[in-house]
């Protein structure tokens, strides 16, 4: 009998985790996949709908600018319960820890619809940090019934807390497929990702710092810091810094006022995937809070440092490709230079590990999802 998985997702982490499970339940018979997005972002999701060549089945077009964590959850579970009671779906399933991921499973739980979810098991083991991720994953786990980790350690801190050890699957990261799959796009019609050349040739020569920062728990104080920051490192001649600047205004605001007018700061707006994984290319660092680059880099041997004072993906900072920096000024110029002048300590980084899977994550998923009554 054909089983009727609901896939919901919201932000464009999500969708770059997400389109690879879509893309395999859809190649598969024995599913009728629906697609439901929050749309919690809308140009950054849609950047990624597009290249992923997903049209979604249901689009609840929440976004609104600046909008409030009690307001946005408030909408997407009335939202996306109505999915759920037009679909009745067998599953639902969710991805990571935003409030779309929360909502998705809180909803499906108020109808007693099974819950799976994609990347199951982070925990840094602090509410604050980040936030509100670290609560939204653990109601997730107190709800799912199947927890696709992507690794061993985030398997093992589902069975700390008591999850039966059948309901969790070591899958891998479903970003290590995305990434692969975005990588062979871009080889196969490279003007995916030729939309960078003019900064290319602007700083040719300059070594190439790739930046992003969105954290909530750093609005204000924190974010300031990073973006004085950017401006000392800014003051060598020898590098340049691009930063597709997250359109939050919390962040957009201090970033712009602080970092506007450099002439080797390129503030640019968020690259789709496929520019965001030539980025990735050129540069010689990445330095970043995101969650989802701190699995990317590592898979191409790219050192990133990490503007956070905790981690839930710490086998980016085992495997040496990735260390936490914090969000102080002097700690994170300090920690590039010693990157950019000291070629022992860049290359003990720059090692290409796959901590965070092998690129068949999705095709897993797909397989344990069919093999569940
Ligand atoms: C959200 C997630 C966070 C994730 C991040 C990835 C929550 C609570 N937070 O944070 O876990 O790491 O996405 O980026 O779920 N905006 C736009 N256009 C867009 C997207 C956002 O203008 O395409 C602006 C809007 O003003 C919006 C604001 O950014 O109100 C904040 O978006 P929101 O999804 O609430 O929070 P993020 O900080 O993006
Ligand atoms: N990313 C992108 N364009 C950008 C910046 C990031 O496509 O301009 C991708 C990046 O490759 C990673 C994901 O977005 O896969 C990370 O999203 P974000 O940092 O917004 O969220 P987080 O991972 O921290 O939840």
């Amino acid at each position: 009998m054909t089983q009727t998985i609901l896939v919901v997702f919201g932000t464009r982490p999500e969708a770059i985790k997400m389109f690879p499970v879509v893309h395999a339940l859809a190649a598969d018979p024995r599913f009728r996949v629906v697609t439901c997005v929050s749309a919690q972002h809308r140009g950054m999701l849609d950047q990624v709908l597009a290249i992923a060549g997903i049209v979604p089945d249901h689009d609840l077009d929440l976004m609104k600018p600046d909008q409030t964590l009690d307001g946005l959850t408030a909408a997407l579970l009335t939202g996306l319960g109505g999915v759920m009671d037009a679909e009745k779906p067998d599953w639902v399933v969710v991805q990571g820890d935003t409030a779309t991921a929360m909502a998705g499973a809180l909803a499906a739980y108020y109808r007693k619809i099974p819950v799976a979810h994609v990347e199951a098991g982070l925990r840094s083991h602090n509410i604050y940090h980040p936030w509100p991720e670290e609560v939204n994953r653990k109601i997730i786990g107190t709800i799912a019934a199947l927890h696709f980790a992507p690794t061993e350690t985030s398997a093992a801190a589902l069975r700390a807390e008591n999850v039966a050890s059948d309901a969790i699957h070591v899958t891998g990261n479903t970003v290590i497929d995305a990434l692969q799959w975005v990588s062979d796009r871009i080889v196969a019609e490279p003007s995916l990702a030729s939309g960078l050349a003019e900064l290319e040739a602007r700083f040719a020569g300059k070594r190439i710092i790739g930046v992003t920062s969105h954290r909530r728990e750093n609005f204000g104080g924190g974010l300031e810091a990073i973006a004085e920051a950017i401006r000392q490192i800014a003051a060598r001649e020898d590098v340049a810094l691009i930063f597709p600047v997250h359109p939050n205004p919390n962040v957009r605001r201090v970033m712009e006022n602080a970092l506007g007018n450099l002439p080797n700061v390129a503030l640019i707006e968020p690259l789709d995937y496929p520019h965001f994984a030539r980025l990735l290319g050129l540069a010689e660092i990445m330095l970043t809070d995101s969650g989802g680059v701190q699995e990317e880099a590592p898979a191409l041997g790219k050192p990133v440092l990490v503007m956070r004072e905790t981690t839930e993906r710490p086998e980016g900072v085992e495997a040496g490709t990735a260390k936490l920096v914090g969000t102080e000024t002097a700690r994170i110029v300090s920690e590039i230079f010693t990157l950019l002048d000291d070629k022992a300590a860049y290359s003990a980084m720059a090692r290409a590990h796959n901590p965070f899977g092998d690129g068949r994550a999705a095709r897993r998923i797909v397989e344990l999802l069919g093999n569940v009554r």
